[in-house]
């Protein structure tokens, strides 16, 4: 079932199988140790056979406790070459056991989602960082962490953000989250969104792939914003802004996409309607504040897969989807193998980038080589027959020049 899986989401994913015709060419990543904490689905099976192709041997463990897809856990550790410690709904112990079972493969690159496992090493195994050559970081909010890492002084090795690659970010976050988000939500309740209010919290990269679905779908769409430039986009593009204490009194459906803390909280939950459904879409469980939803909670239970029902002493129901962990990745089964193709390309080249030039690199978190970025838009592009025009001699030397005006 595994392969099956791993299969399908290859047939969706050329940028990928032409870098692993590449690496298997050039085995530029021949005897490299990668350690990686990324979501254990068929899309991240693809990226690991392609880097196992360059040469690599990769131990791999989940970015979340809920989003292994098992059959694919099960297929990966049959490969030679990849051990997988990952199974779906672990408890926090065992997930924090399944990193440093990793870290014991002493990694010399390490692939991140959300700095776990960077962190970890920092903290836990600190005598193994000068083994690394360096990292990459798949996702918005273990960028800030190591941001933070870098900034406090403590990063001991060079990461690249692949989050922020342009390839990344402009299609996995929005496209990506987007559609995703709204699949995991509806695979869980199976509710209508046409003319029901759906409010989205956070108006970034993915809030605004949200946000543009949901409407797509005839949801009346509210956005909730802390940021005036991203406030005002939302604005333009023709949602309605509010501030979430009163969208909380409207909302049919929130989700939060922040990767912020305490997002909904009490005051919030307390003037939702009745059967108001709440997930979340942010890397973290913490953007609703579930511990205050459990104390204002007179009775729980669940209603169906991935739905919890509290409900509140004057009878009001709420719903939780996926316990207010990733909806895409826990009641989903989350990115589209088409846009992952495009993150996973950018995190194989920014491997064979940190094995060529890593050691020669100062620990910082490192931008993405903007050639890389347009290289797997170009892969991309060729793979779905999609031609461009060329800049004419005449044009090139004209967007150079300085001297002609009006
Ligand atoms: P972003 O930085 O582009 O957007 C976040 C937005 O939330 C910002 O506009 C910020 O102003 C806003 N925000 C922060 N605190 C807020 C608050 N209290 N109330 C309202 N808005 C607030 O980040 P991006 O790329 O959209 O990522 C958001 C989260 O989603 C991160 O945790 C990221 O790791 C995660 N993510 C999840 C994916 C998934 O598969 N579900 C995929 C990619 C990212």
């Amino acid at each position: 079932a595994g392969h099956l899986r791993v299969e399908w989401a290859a047939a969706e994913m050329p940028v990928v199988a032409a870098l692993r015709e590449r690496f298997a060419a050039d085995r530029s990543l021949e005897g490299l140790r990668i350690g990686a904490c990324l979501h254990v689905t068929s899309e991240t099976a693809n990226l690991l056979e392609c880097l196992r192709t360059g040469g690599a041997t990769i131990a791999l463990c989940a970015s979340n406790p809920l989003s292994t897809q098992d059959e694919v856990a099960a297929y990966l550790s049959a490969q030679e070459d990849i051990a997988v410690y990952a199974v779906r709904g672990e408890d926090t112990e065992t997930y924090y056991e399944h990193l440093r079972r990793v870290l014991e493969h002493e990694p010399q690159v390490v692939l991140d989602d959300g700095a776990d496992l960077i962190s970890t090493l920092h903290t836990e195994r600190a005598e193994l960082a000068g083994e690394v050559i360096g990292g990459c970081e798949e996702t918005t909010t273990g960028v800030v962490r190591l941001r933070s890492m870098e900034r406090d002084g403590v990063l001991k090795f060079p990461v690249v953000a692949v989050n922020e690659a342009k390839s990344k970010q402009y299609f996995d976050n929005r496209y990506g989250t987007g559609q995703s988000t709204i699949d995991g939500i509806l695979r869980a309740t199976n509710r209508l969104l046409a003319g029901r209010c759906f409010v989205v919290c956070g108006y970034g990269f993915c809030g605004r792939g949200l946000a543009l679905r949901a409407h797509g779908m005839g949801a009346h769409v509210v956005v909730c914003e802390v940021d005036p430039l991203k406030a005002l986009e939302a604005v333009m593009e023709g949602y309605r802004v509010l501030p979430l204490a009163q969208a909380a009194e409207e909302g049919d459906f929130f989700v939060t996409v922040t990767g912020d803390v305490s997002v909904i909280r009490e005051e919030h939950l307390r003037v939702m309607k009745d059967g108001a459904v709440l997930a979340n879409s942010g890397h973290f469980n913490v953007e609703i504040d579930l511990p205050a939803l459990e104390a204002m909670a007179v009775s729980r239970r669940e209603v169906r897969s991935h739905v919890t029902e509290y409900r509140l002493a004057d009878g009001r129901r709420t719903y939780l989807i996926a316990q207010g962990r990733l909806v895409n990745l826990a009641a989903g089964e989350g990115h589209p193998a088409a846009v992952m193709d495009m993150s996973f390309a950018i995190q194989a080249l920014s491997v064979a980038y940190l094995a060529r030039e890593g050691s020669r690199l100062a620990p910082a978190v490192y931008p993405v080589q903007p050639e890389l970025d347009a290289e797997v838009a170009r892969l991309k592009l060729e793979a779905l027959g999609v031609e461009i025009d060329t800049l004419t001699a005449e044009q090139a030397d004209y967007l150079r020049s300085w001297q002609q005006g009006t």
